[in-house]
């Protein structure tokens, strides 16, 4: 059998297609579309091999899944019964993780906003990390946490000085003068961590050695102003694991390695929180083709509402309905909401002959679709999680309405 996309679990004998071991037609036959398909073995898959990877070169790895990739209930069950913690932005989101059964331990939480009560209820729960962005911050969390009479871990999401971002502290000489005084004031505070997260679809070893160069950095300073981090968060930013092969992340983990000791830099721990990598490729969408107009603009029944370009997915197309039909004619995929600006594709290689009701199979969207979608007035797909031969409904919009938290 023939591999789809590089998915091990998307798989053709001639015109037969299976999403692991569940036959396309039969799941065509039985729902509307469009309907989204997870499979939970691509994420298992993806979370083992994302953990050998860095366990074996690191032994200090810890992973923590970032759930604002995906934070479907379901989807977060399977991700906490492996071995990965999570990286949580908001409250709802760490309800769910804590439902999910993420234990606290295997929690960080932070991000630019952080409400009394997120700061308070992650502090209750004695999550294993606050991470701050702020360092206006850290005098609520001070005041939370010398109420509870909580001591708390503390890592500070440092600016990658890329392109000038807007997120977290620079790490200057004069701001380390600042970051001293902030945290003598703290007492119930430890100091422990630095995060710098880079950027999203990083394919070159490259971008993640700069991202650890801005991290290093920050040590360095930091030591001239007697201040010691032992431990490191890299972020994520891996693309889908079909389209970085593990020897990829092999080579990016080994750089990462050499460059800490050429460096010599001593480090207890090393974080990474990967999104992407753990959920993106486990996604699919069956859509239909509702309209062909000139200039072979084919339209199908899902948009930038449910399948966003801020996403940044690594789309891939493929008409089930002619599966052996070659792929290599040009054609521009469309979507339905009604702005010439929703394009899902340009150019993209498609079958020659494409009809009305052909269904179109939609690769990689595992990954920050559902967390950018929005709410333009379309129904939303089903949702459906395969495992082997069996599949669960995590989502009907005919009864729940929305999946958002
Ligand atoms: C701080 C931080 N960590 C991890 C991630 C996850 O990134 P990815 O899904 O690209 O791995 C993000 C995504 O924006 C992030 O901002």
């Amino acid at each position: 059998m023939k591999e789809i996309a590089g998915n091990t679990y998307i798989r053709q004998d001639n015109e037969d297609i299976f999403i692991d071991s569940y036959h396309l037609h039969e799941l065509i036959d039985l729902f509307d579309t469009p309907l989204m398909i997870f499979i939970e073995n691509r994420i298992r898959d993806n979370i083992r091999d994302f953990n050998d990877v860095f366990g074996n070169i690191f032994e200090t790895y810890e992973g923590f899944y970032s759930l604002k990739a995906n934070y479907l209930p379901s989807i977060c069950n399977i991700i906490s019964s492996e071995r990965m913690g999570g990286e949580i932005i908001s409250l709802p989101e760490l309800k769910v993780a804590l439902n999910a059964g993420f234990s606290p331990e295997r929690i960080i939480v932070g991000g630019p906003y952080l409400p009394d009560d997120l700061i308070e209820i992650s502090l209750k729960h004695s999550i294993k990390e606050l991470i701050i962005y702020n360092l206006e911050d850290l005098e609520r969390v001070q005041e939370i946490a010398e109420k509870h009479h909580i001591i708390q871990n503390i890592c500070l999401r440092i600016n990658s000085m890329k392109y000038e971002s807007k997120l977290g502290i620079k790490i200057t000489d004069t701001n380390a003068n600042r970051i001293e005084t902030a945290f003598s004031k703290c007492s119930n505070l430890k100091f422990t961590t630095l995060l710098s997260h880079y950027g999203t679809q990083m394919n070159h070893v490259n971008q993640f050695l700069e991202n650890l160069d801005t991290i290093i950095n920050a040590i360095k300073i930091l030591k001239k102003h007697g201040i010691e981090i032992k431990r490191i968060n890299i972020g994520g930013g891996f693309p889908e694991a079909t389209v970085m092969p593990k020897k990829q992340l092999i080579r990016i983990a080994k750089a990462l390695n050499a460059s800490l000791q050429n460096k010599d830099i001593n480090i207890e721990k090393i974080y990474v929180e990967p999104g992407r990598y753990i959920v993106g490729d486990s996604g699919i969408f069956i859509a239909n083709v509702i309209k062909i107009a000139k200039n072979r603009w084919v339209f199908l029944n899902i948009g930038n509402h449910i399948c966003p370009k801020f996403a940044r997915c690594s789309l891939r197309f493929y008409n089930v309905s002619k599966i052996d039909a070659s792929h290599k004619y040009k054609t521009n995929l469309a979507g339905i909401i009604p702005t010439d600006q929703d394009v899902l594709a340009k150019d993209y290689f498609f079958t020659e002959q494409v009809e009305l009701y052909d269904k179109v199979l939609v690769t990689n969207v595992g990954a920050y679709c559902l967390t950018f979608s929005n709410r333009f007035p379309y129904r939303l797909p089903t949702i459906i999680n395969i495992k082997g031969d069996e599949y669960e409904e995590i989502f009907n919009p005919a009864n729940q309405h929305d999946f958002s938290i």
